[in-house]
């Protein structure tokens, strides 16, 4: 296969995987391969924006789906992790950020200014420890209920929000919304 035949046959794959929507679970903490952005065909950057179907998801589950070359974590929290996630002073956070491209870079990190919905039910943000950029382990990982990135030790909470280890920040909120009542869009 020539070079030329095998750059399509990769392009469609991808193509295919990130239509799928709801597709793509990713599972682990590899080191996720980032993706030069400015390297991308136009027909990969074309798929800035996805829409995500989210009717499958019970509350204490999660979906990853791949968005932009990463794992984006789509949580529906119980009740508990979002009391957990709004219990806690900001004043015991590692980053006071709320790491929110929906909202301005001086908003903090209070827990609802992470969710997604005013409930506090949906939690969305990368997938990608904000150390060195593996992909955190979920579904209540970590020492505190949220997930743990085992690569060097990271302990995220309810929230997404770094509370202990090497990692700097909290998970970044990509720009997202509802569509409809079952529908995300990413981006
Ligand atoms: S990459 Fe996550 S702790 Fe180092």
């Amino acid at each position: 296969m020539s070079h030329a035949e095998d750059h399509a046959g990769t392009r469609r794959d991808f193509l295919y995987y990130a239509t799928a929507g709801t597709g793509a679970i990713v599972a682990g903490a590899s080191v996720w391969t980032l993706v030069d952005q400015m390297n991308a065909s136009a027909d990969v950057r074309a798929l800035a924006s996805i829409m995500v179907d989210v009717s499958g998801v019970q509350p204490g589950t999660q979906l990853t789906v791949k968005w932009r070359g990463k794992p984006v974590f789509i949580r529906r929290r119980t009740p508990e992790e979002i009391e957990a996630a709004r219990a806690v002073a900001l004043t015991d956070l590692v980053d006071q950020g709320a790491e929110n491209n929906n909202l301005t870079a001086e908003a903090d990190a209070s827990d609802q200014n992470r969710a997604l919905d005013e409930a506090g039910e949906w939690l969305v943000m990368m997938g990608v420890c904000t150390h060195l950029g593996c992909v955190p382990l979920g579904d209540g990982a970590g020492e505190f209920g949220g997930w743990f990135c085992p690569c060097h030790g990271s302990h995220y909470d309810t929230a997404g929000r770094i509370r202990k280890g090497p990692a700097p920040r909290n998970l970044p909120v990509p720009v997202a919304k509802f569509e409809n009542e079952t529908t995300i869009k990413l981006g």
